[in-house]
C-alpha cells in the first residue's frame, strides 16, 4: 500500500485551475520529485497536502486514512512534514529554538511550556534542545548550535529548516526547492542530505528545479505542467519523454526552467 495517494485533485484560485483532476501515489521509503516550470502547480500540491489549501475537488489518503480537507495540525500528527519555498526561520528567535518549534506539534503544548521554560518541564526541555541540537548536527549545521538565526547564513538556514521539519519525526517530508538559491557545493550537501534522511527511513517528496539533483537521486518523477500531470516515471523515462522535454526539459539551460509567459 502507498503512503500517499491522491485522486482527483483539484484547486481553482478564481479562473486560474492551479491544481486539475492530478492523481498519483506516494511509495513508503522512496524519493519522489515533482518538476515543472514555474506555477505549475507544485507548491500548490505541497499546500493542499499539508492541509493548508482546502483542494476544490478530489480525495487525499494517507497512510490509509482518508484525510482530504484536514487541518496542518491533525496532517502533522499523523506524520506529514514539510519545509517552505520561502525561508520561514523566526529570526527573533535562536537557531535551535527555530528547530524545537518543529517538535510542537508532536510535543503538542508541552513545546510552549519548554519555551516559556516553566520549572515543571524543565527536563523535557533538555530532551527538546538535546534532540534539536543533534537534528542540527544531522543536517549538517552543528556549528550553530549556540547561535542566533539571524547571525546564519542563507545555505545554512535552508538546512536549519529541514531539521526544523524533521523534528516532528515525520513519515512524509515534503521539501519545496531545498537548493533554490545555492551554490554547486551547497545544492551538492543537499543531495548528500535528502538521500541521508530516506535512508533513516522518512519518505521524501522533492519539488525542486536543479534537474541534475532531481534526476540524480529520485526514484520517481511527476511532471506538471498547467496543473495537470505531464508524465510521470523514473528519471530515465521522464527525461526520454518528448512532451516533458518540450514543456520542460528543452528550457532548463535557461536559468532555473523558467517559461516565458504568452
Ligand atoms: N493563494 C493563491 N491565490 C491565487 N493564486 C494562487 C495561489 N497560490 C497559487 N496560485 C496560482 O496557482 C498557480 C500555481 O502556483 P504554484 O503552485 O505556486 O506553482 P509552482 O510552485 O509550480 O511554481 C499559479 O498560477 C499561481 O499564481
Ligand atoms: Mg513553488
Amino acid at each position: 500500500m502507498s503512503l500517499l495517494a491522491v485522486e482527483a485533485l483539484s484547486k481553482s484560485f478564481g479562473g486560474v485551475n492551479a491544481v486539475q483532476d492530478l492523481s498519483f501515489e506516494i511509495e513508503q521509503g522512496k524519493i519522489h520529485s515533482i518538476i515543472g516550470p514555474n506555477g505549475a502547480g507544485k507548491t500548490t500540491v505541497f499546500n493542499l497536502l499539508t492541509g493548508l489549501y482546502k483542494p476544490s475537488t478530489g480525495r487525499v489518503t494517507f497512510d490509509g486514512d482518508e484525510v482530504t480537507g484536514r487541518e496542518p495540525h491533525d496532517l502533522a500528527r499523523r506524520g506529514m512534514s514539510r519545509t517552505f519555498q520561502n525561508l520561514q526561520i523566526c529570526f527573533n528567535m535562536s537557531a535551535i529554538e527555530n528547530v524545537m518549534v518543529g517538535a510542537h506539534l508532536r510535543l503538542d503544548q508541552r513545546l510552549l511550556c519548554c519555551l516559556l521554560r516553566l520549572p515543571a518541564v524543565r527536563r523535557s526541555d533538555a530532551a527538546c534542545r538535546d534532540e534539536a541540537a543533534e537534528l542540527m548536527r544531522f543536517v549538517g549545521v552543528g556549528k550553530y548550535v549556540g547561535s542566533d538565526a539571524g547571525g546564519m547564513p542563507y545555505g545554512a538556514l535552508k538546512r536549519l529548516e529541514i531539521a526544523r521539519a524533521l523534528a516532528a519525526r515525520p513519515r512524509l517530508l515534503l521539501l519545496d526547492e531545498p537548493a533554490a538559491g545555492l551554490n554547486p557545493t551547497e545544492t551538492h550537501e543537499i543531495d548528500e542530505l535528502i538521500q541521508k534522511v530516506a535512508a533513516s527511513g522518512t519518505t521524501v517528496v522533492l519539488v525542486e528545479h536543479d534537474m541534475k539533483l532531481v534526476m540524480g537521486i529520485s526514484d520517481h518523477i511527476l511532471v506538471l505542467d498547467y496543473g495537470k500531470k505531464l508524465a510521470e516515471g523514473s528519471a530515465q523515462e521522464v527525461r526520454s519523454n518528448p512532451e516533458v522535454i518540450a514543456a520542460y526539459l528543452g528550457a532548463v539551460s535557461e536559468p532555473r526552467g523558467e517559461r516565458q509567459e504568452a
